[in-house]
């Protein structure tokens, strides 16, 4: 059988550096609000002009060169975002034509938080059915744009930040490395809770003068339910992927949650009974990067050499939809 695995990985995050004490000047919130109920320190914002396709292009392209392979070598690209450059065409299509992949096939992944996990499990697909050798997948945010930075958005507008990570999946030489399985779950009755509102289709036209003034540009959030979910939902699919491989939460050598709030990430390793510190954590960096964080994260762990080959990893994540996720792999 062939096995499929990450080959390469790469990271892009704007450089402009964006503190809980900068978004202190702007609305009522602190330093320490932001620290104590999210582990948040401070983010990247991308400048006025960037695409979430421009972060990509160069997450992409470090990936590629840390797989040791060359742009043509890429046969498919899947985009993950939910910020993408434009309603249609998907983001997939600019990221190819700014890399300069011709007439491969592009595909765009909507499932927010969960957006990478997703694009993993069908890159993962392609490559084990023998339909593509070399599966660009990147997860890439410009969330900055659609913040509101005042006091009716702040519960929102501290908590993201812009950036993006890719990986190349591809096939593994060696049967017994790469990803052993990934669980995808959603749940749509609560899509309303975790949601932009701007884009209405049922309405003629879809956007209306209203809806330009009445808040609907901005995310809605009702923070506390997605919280309670996801610290749910985060150990339970952790224990299923283990219990279809006959492995124990010890057995793993480094959870790589998505980074939505450390605190979510604190009770889900407390409810396992695993050690805070076997569950990877930069959010204070970074801020939530929705598709982009589970990369970003590989990308710094395998720069500082925190894994080595054969570990064995768990990346999970919880988000809007509800959609959550977990895949294991051994490295
Ligand atoms: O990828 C998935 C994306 N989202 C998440 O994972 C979010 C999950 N939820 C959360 O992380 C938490 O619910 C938050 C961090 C967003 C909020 O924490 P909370 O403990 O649920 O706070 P809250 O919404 O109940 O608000 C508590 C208080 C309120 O004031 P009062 O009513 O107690 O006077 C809020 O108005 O904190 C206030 N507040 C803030 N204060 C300072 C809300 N946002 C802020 C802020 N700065 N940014």
């Amino acid at each position: 059988m062939i096995r499929a695995r990450i080959l390469g990985v790469g990271r892009y995050l704007p450089e402009r550096v964006v503190t809980n004490f900068d978004l202190a000047k702007m609305f009522d919130t602190s330093d320490e609000w932001i620290q104590q109920r999210t582990g948040i320190v401070e983010r990247r914002f991308a400048d006025e002009g960037v695409y979430c396709s421009d972060l990509a292009a160069h997450a992409s392209r470090q990936a590629i060169q840390n797989a040791g392979l060359q742009l043509e070598d890429i046969d498919f690209l899947i985009f993950a975002t939910l910020s993408p450059d434009h309603h249609f065409p998907g983001s997939g299509v600019y990221l190819q034509a700014k890399l300069g992949l011709s007439e491969i096939g592009c595909l765009d992944v909507r499932n927010q938080c969960t957006g990478f996990l997703y694009g993993l499990a069908v890159a993962d697909a392609f490559v084990r059915a023998g339909v593509y050798k070399r599966v660009l997948l990147v997860g890439a945010e410009v969330h900055s744009s659609a913040l509101n930075f005042t006091n009716a958005g702040r519960d929102v507008a501290v908590l993201f930040g812009d950036g993006a990570g890719a990986v190349v999946v591809g096939p593994s030489e060696d049967e017994s490395r790469g990803i052993l399985t990934t669980h995808l779950h959603a749940d749509g009755r609560y899509a309303e809770i975790l949601k932009l509102d701007i884009w209405d289709i049922s309405k003629k036209p879809y956007i209306t003068e209203t809806s330009l003034t009445n808040g609907d540009i901005w995310p809605k959030m009702i923070g506390k339910e997605v919280f309670k979910h996801a610290v749910t939902k985060i150990p339970e699919v952790i224990e299923a992927v283990l219990k279809e491989n006959n492995l124990k939460t010890t057995d793993i050598d480094l959870y790589i949650p998505h980074q939505a709030n450390l605190r979510i990430n604190q009770f889900a390793a407390h409810r396992l009974g695993v050690p805070q510190e076997k569950f990877y954590s930069n959010i204070e960096a970074y801020g939530n990067t929705t598709a982009a964080s589970i990369p970003i994260a590989l990308s710094e762990i395998l720069e500082k050499k925190i894994i080595s080959e054969n570990n064995l990893i768990v990346m999970v994540s919880f988000g809007s939809g509800f959609t959550w996720a977990a895949s294991l792999i051994r490295w």
